[in-house]
């Protein structure tokens, strides 16, 4: 990446995620990160690490180009007041599900783009989907890509689909590691010991996902390509239809689109 010092405001669960990955992908290197938390905890683990740490939040922005915001929504309110004076001309990259770049350019002086990524971008496979604010220009808008095709892929949406993204992708790996946990579970209730049966059941979504991803096939088609009549898959999706899974994983993805729906008002 060009010299550009990029600052992480919030060093928890995402902002550690997407440090690691960037640094793995060697896409920055320690010295050009700066990193503030609330929880000096976690600040002393980062220095552990050799990378720099900042005083305070305003601190951080003075001294970055690049500033990632991943702290809890709920904590955005009161990171905007701090750095506000100090926010002009820098690029802000708000991880935080539910606030509206609107909002973010209200208080800062300087560009937005908005990003929802996932965990998996600590293992270069994430999801993100990201939107560019009003004053963020191409060049910007290719940083950011930059990064984030570092750990994973990236898809552009308009900000109106932010939340969909939020309770799809964002929230969705959860949603996966439900589904290999109870099929591991199952494996293991009819004999498998526990390390076969989650290595089974999750090598199984991946090459799933990965049928998805590469052949021109729809999921229903793959679906019914598994189901021979008269054999054991069709035996197993019987079970899930009676049991509404389909319903309940959509209604998931809602619950937390409506969560991020409110988060933003
Ligand atoms: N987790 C996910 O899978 C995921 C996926 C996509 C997007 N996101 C978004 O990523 C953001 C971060 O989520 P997370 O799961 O990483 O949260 P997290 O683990 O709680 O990390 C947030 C960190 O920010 C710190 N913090 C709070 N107020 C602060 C302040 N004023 N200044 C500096 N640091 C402050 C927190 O410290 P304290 O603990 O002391 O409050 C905490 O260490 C959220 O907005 C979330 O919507 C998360």
């Amino acid at each position: 990446m060009s010299h550009s010092k990029i600052g992480f405001i919030g060093i928890g669960r995402m902002g550690s995620a997407l440090m690691q990955g960037f640094l793995k992908a060697k896409l920055v290197s320690k010295k050009d990160i700066l990193v503030y938390d609330k929880d000096q905890k976690k600040l002393q683990a980062v220095r552990k690490t050799g990378v720099k740490t900042a005083s305070s939040n305003r601190e951080l922005v003075s001294k970055s180009d690049v500033i990632l915001l991943a702290v809890k929504p709920q904590s955005m309110q009161a990171v905007l007041n701090e750095i506000s004076e100090v926010s002009g001309g820098k690029l802000f990259v708000s991880i935080a599900a539910g606030i509206k770049t609107k909002k973010l350019e209200e208080k800062l002086k300087g560009k937005v783009i908005r990003v929802m990524p996932n965990t998996p971008c600590m293992i270069y496979q994430g999801t993100s989907a990201y939107s560019i604010g009003k004053k963020a220009n191409e060049q910007d808008t290719k940083l950011v890509k930059k990064l984030f095709n570092a750990v994973g892929t990236t898809v552009q949406v308009k900000e109106k689909h932010m939340d969909a993204v939020t309770g799809l992708s964002g929230s969705g790996p959860a949603y996966i590691y439900y589904t290999i946990k109870a099929m591991a579970e199952a494996g293991e209730e009819e004999g498998l010991t526990e390390e076969v049966a989650l290595k089974l059941a999750a090598q199984t979504a991946k090459g799933a996902a990965e049928m998805v991803l590469k052949t021109s096939k729809k999921p229903q088609q793959l679906i019914e390509d598994v189901c021979s009549p008269g054999g054991t898959t069709i035996q197993g999706i019987k079970k899930l239809e009676e049991k509404k899974v389909n319903e309940a994983l959509k209604q998931a993805v809602k619950a937390a689109a409506k969560r991020s729906k409110q988060l933003s008002k």
